[in-house]
């Protein structure tokens, strides 16, 4: 037997098959078209072309695991969350999605915030008004496109376009409708109170199911799309954070990721809605039943690194990965970069300043300071904003009993030392992380059987590689360091914009 995951990201759709231990048996990723940016701070995708990818990367899995697909017995779907897509009464889309970095929408966040208040806000639905979550973003299409509102009858997540493809129905996940600002996330259901204050209809809505339930089987003509068997169960999943989390098992509360991608997050699993009063941290549903998670972002995670390579590139023109060249320049430097600092405000930053106006900087530059001291810096900013998320953790009571590391954070030795230095506390790298859609896979197996748990699953699939403990001298200079990084957003905020 195998399990399909698949993942609807932004940049492409990956799907992935395993067999009953978790091993991976084929993975493939299809391209999307680069989102489109009619204006600035806006962001579009064609639902269209998500269900074109997800076709081939389907088809191609299918072909490299040499598999007679009558042995996929679980499909489970994950995807890059808050977007709006938008379909007509026949299930046609009326216009392209508006995906989760778009930032046009802080009219419709102001007013969600002055009509029905923050803490009112965080009691219905146990979060803030942002403006990459989708109902501001509905909220936009009915007042600047009236003639396309009018033909809108379903609104569904990114993700779950594509299960309506491959089922036929409109259905979604606790995790995912978490980020929409229109679900109750501590009663798991969608909020009337919300739908009321702003005039929409639960009719618009899909259904909502826990992340391993079966929500439909594969349709004759999706059979005939992707070569997948008639009728296997499709599983709701989850937004692709929590699915990644589960791919990393983190589902237990005390269990905690930080995973460095473009942006970095901070993840906990919780056995409860635990509320940040600040809405600073994103408060959302677990893909495991009864199970909750926060998690803390950093706009510019790998950002930062991806940046000071664009603008400057390597040292040495070797093939290696540049990345893996930047790195190996900022070992050379001792903890702290000679107190130089890096704010990694460069796309704003969410937590913890919710601020979409955020500037990075580069604070302390000195003659002696080197390039290789910019790097170590930017790897150091990067774990103090992570950090961030831990501190506001500890206020809340959330607990931290054990972190493990994702993305390229992960797979850097510097990285993974500097961020058991500045948390504090050991961190674990895994032996495989294969991402949100191996996480889907696992719910998959979860909702046909296979296991009987999502804990059991992660039991079983998820192991640890490496445990790297701080060295306790250097953790107390990089708590010093962290106070002084905590006194540049006010700094900034005053003089870097106004
Ligand atoms: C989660 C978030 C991203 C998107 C895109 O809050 O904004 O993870 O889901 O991947």
């Amino acid at each position: 037997m195998a399990l399909l995951g698949i993942d609807v990201g932004t940049g492409g759709s990956r799907a992935i098959l395993i067999d009953e231990q978790g091993k991976v048996l084929a993975s493939a990723t299809e391209n999307h078209e680069p989102f489109a940016s009619p204006k600035t701070g806006w962001a579009e995708q064609a639902p269209e072309d998500w269900w074109r990818a997800s076709q081939i990367a389907i088809r191609s899995v299918l072909k490299q695991g040499a598999l007679d697909p009558d042995t996929v017995t679980g499909i489970g779907l994950s995807g890059q969350m808050h977007g709006a897509v938008l379909l007509d009464a026949s299930g046609s889309v009326v216009r392209p999605a508006i995906i989760w970095c778009d930032q046009r929408t802080q009219t419709q966040c102001q007013w969600l915030t002055d009509t029905i208040g923050t803490a009112r806000l965080i009691e219905l639905t146990s979060n803030p008004a942002l403006t990459g979550f989708t109902l501001p973003k509905l909220l936009w299409v009915r007042e600047h496109e009236p003639n396309e509102w009018t033909q809108v009858n379903r609104v569904l997540l990114p993700k779950d376009y594509v299960r309506l493809r491959l089922t036929g129905a409109y259905a979604t996940d606790v995790a995912d409708a978490s980020g929409t600002l229109l679900f109750d996330v501590a009663n798991r259901r969608w909020s009337p109170e919300i739908l009321d204050a702003t005039d929409l209809s639960l009719d618009h809505l899909p259904s909502v199911f826990e992340g391993p339930d079966v929500t439909g089987g594969i349709t004759a003509d999706a059979a005939s799309a992707t070569g997948l068997p008639v009728k296997t169960p499709v599983v709701a999943g989850g937004g692709d954070q929590a699915a990644g989390a589960v791919g990393m098992g983190i589902v237990q509360p005390g269990a905690v990721s930080a995973t460095i991608g473009t942006s970095g997050v901070v993840f906990a699993a919780t056995d409860r809605p635990a509320l940040d009063p600040e809405g600073r941290v994103h408060t959302f549903c677990h893909a495991v039943p009864n199970r909750w998670h926060v998690m803390g972002v950093t706009q510019a995670a790998g950002l930062s690194l991806r940046w000071f390579h664009n603008e400057f590139g390597t040292v040495s023109d070797d093939d290696r990965d540049p990345y893996e060249q930047l790195c190996d320049e900022a070992t050379t430097i001792g903890a702290g970069a000679d107190d130089l600092l890096w704010a990694p405000y460069l796309m704003g930053e969410r937590t913890p300043h919710l601020d979409p106006n955020a500037r990075a900087a580069l604070v302390g530059l000195t003659v002696s300071h080197t390039r290789a001291h910019i790097v170590r810096a930017i790897l150091e900013g990067v774990a103090f904003s992570l950090r961030d998320s831990f501190t506001i953790f500890e206020e809340m009571k959330v607990p931290v009993q054990e972190i493990r590391l994702g993305g390229g954070g992960a797979r850097s030795t510097l990285w993974q030392q500097i961020q058991a230095d500045v948390y504090g506390q050991q961190v674990l790298t895994l032996t495989a992380e294969e991402g949100a859609a191996y996480g889907a896979a696992l719910l998959a197996g979860v909702g046909t059987g296979v296991w009987s748990s999502v804990d059991e699953a992660c039991n079983q699939a998820v192991t640890v590689a490496s445990r790297v403990d701080p060295d306790v001298t250097t953790a107390e200079r990089m708590t010093d360091h962290y106070i002084r990084y905590r006194s540049l957003y006010p700094a900034l905020k005053k003089v870097a914009y106004t």
